[in-house]
């Protein structure tokens, strides 16, 4: 019977064949013990020189590490073993040998290692961080769909920018201009007025010249998008979606968040209602913590966010921040026109943050003065007028920045961990 690793639960004492690599190997006189990895688990097969053939006792002795191969045995629980079952080999039938695998177990450094990501990914510790991201994005399909959204997909390929103008990557299309999404938000505010409640989720570019343990050049987005909706009931979204995925992740991966040593009474206080701040009380308590490099108006660098995320441990919202360090769709506070209707969520342990929201400006007089001041006035940018022309209801939105949430929920040193295959500054290979 052919079978995955995870599957010989259901065969014990029966016969199955696995696909698979050799991750390590020992053995000792007449016995040898294969670990084996197929992607689903890791098993141990038990080689006994006098119950094979010369030959698969010849073979089993030529496989390297990373060598793949067919094997087939005997199922039998083994309570002392790491997934609870053993392998005795009947059988084994090489497709390659692997010579001179580059990760071996001993440490490696950590450009090495991104070097050889297309390799590196076949290790534990990347396998349970990618199988968490995995479950953040089912979550966060569950969690929608279960709520009343409807996934709809933005363009990746853009002729306006939705973040601002600095940090856009410029490519051609055919003749014109045309640049890689930086967010799908001026596009599901859109979708949002066509069907209510949406989301979407995808890649989004940044040409970030910064190296920090925070930023990817390329990384996926969560964005969710509501009509009739306020700050307030954004806020409440965002609490609700953040503690379920943290609850999903602490259900359904027990296994793989102690494979990476996270420490999990943390992620049990992730609960809803999260704290809130002002950006007003925010500078006020960094003055009082000392920090005498930041003036109102000024935008948080991360050592501020940490600060303020440091007095609490669950995530916090930092809302109102000042207008002009923020997008030009956001809304002003009613009464007064120098903040926005907005909220950052920083997460705990000096994560950062991630997620940024706001409620749009619905008014078609604001909103053409703000093209004014923004030069938006061309017509790539037409289209999201007429939105606040036909029809403009409150609304609002936001974007989670999933590898930040990957990095957060994992306890990751660098975000570079949280992709399959991160672009950074000064990398795009492989
Ligand atoms: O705060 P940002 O720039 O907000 C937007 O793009 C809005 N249009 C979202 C919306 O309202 N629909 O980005 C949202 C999130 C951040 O909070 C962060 O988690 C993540 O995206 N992010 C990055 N993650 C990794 N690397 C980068 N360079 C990132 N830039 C933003
Ligand atoms: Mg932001």
């Amino acid at each position: 019977m052919n079978a995955t690793i995870s599957e010989v639960k259901n065969y014990v004492g029966g016969e199955v064949t696995i696909g698979a690599w050799l991750a390590n190997k020992r053995s000792s006189g007449k016995i040898q013990f294969l670990e084996l990895r197929d992607g689903t688990g890791f098993i141990q097969g038990v080689v006994l020189k006098n119950e094979v053939s010369e030959q698969v006792w010849e073979d089993a002795k030529s496989l390297t590490q990373e060598s793949s191969l067919y094997i087939s045995g005997t199922v039998r629980e083994d309570k002392r073993a790491p997934s609870g079952f053993e392998l005795t080999v009947t059988g084994l039938s090489v497709i390659q040998i692997a010579h001179d695998y580059p990760i071996t177990p001993k440490e490696h450094g950590v450009e090495f290692l991104m070097d050889h990501r297309h390799l590196w990914l076949r290790s534990s510790r990347q396998h349970a961080i990618l199988r968490i991201r995995n479950q953040i994005i089912k979550a966060t399909y569950d969690f929608f769909n279960d709520n009343g959204f409807i996934k709809v997909d933005p363009p990746i390929l853009t002729g306006s920018s939705a973040e601002g103008t600095t940090d856009l990557f410029h490519t051609k299309y055919f003749d014109r201009d045309a640049y890689l999404s930086q967010s799908g938000q001026l596009y599901m505010e859109a979708a949002a007025m066509a069907f209510g409640k949406v989301f979407s989720f995808g890649p989004a570019f940044r040409a970030e010249k910064s190296k920090t343990r925070r930023h990817l050049i390329e990384f996926w987005m969560i964005e969710p998008e509501m009509a009739f909706c306020d700050h307030e009931m954004n806020l409440r979204v965002q609490e609700n979606y953040v503690s379920y995925i943290v609850a999903q992740v602490l259900k359904n991966c027990a296994n793989d968040l102690k494979a990476i040593g996270r420490d999990t009474t943390k992620l049990e206080k992730i609960k809803a209602p999260f704290p809130r701040i002002t950006y007003d009380q925010a500078i006020e308590f960094l003055k009082e913590q000392g920090f005498d490099d930041i003036e109102w108006g000024d935008d948080f660098g991360s050592p501020h966010e940490t600060a303020i995320a440091e007095h609490f441990d669950v995530p916090v919202f930092v809302t109102e921040y000042p207008t002009k360090v923020k997008a030009f769709y956001m809304k002003p506070v009613p009464g007064r026109e120098d903040v926005v209707l907005c909220a950052d969520l920083l997460a705990p342990e000096g994560y950062g943050e991630i997620i940024g929201g706001s409620q749009r400006i619905d008014d078609l007089d604001l909103m053409k003065k703000r093209y004014e001041q923004f030069n938006l006035n061309d017509p790539s940018y037409k289209w999201y007028l007429e939105l606040r022309q036909y029809g403009t209801v409150p609304h609002s939105g936001f974007g989670l920045g999933l590898e930040r949430a990957v990095a957060w929920i994992c306890g990751l040193e660098h975000i570079r961990e949280a992709s399959p295959f991160p672009r950074l500054l000064n990398r795009i290979y492989p």
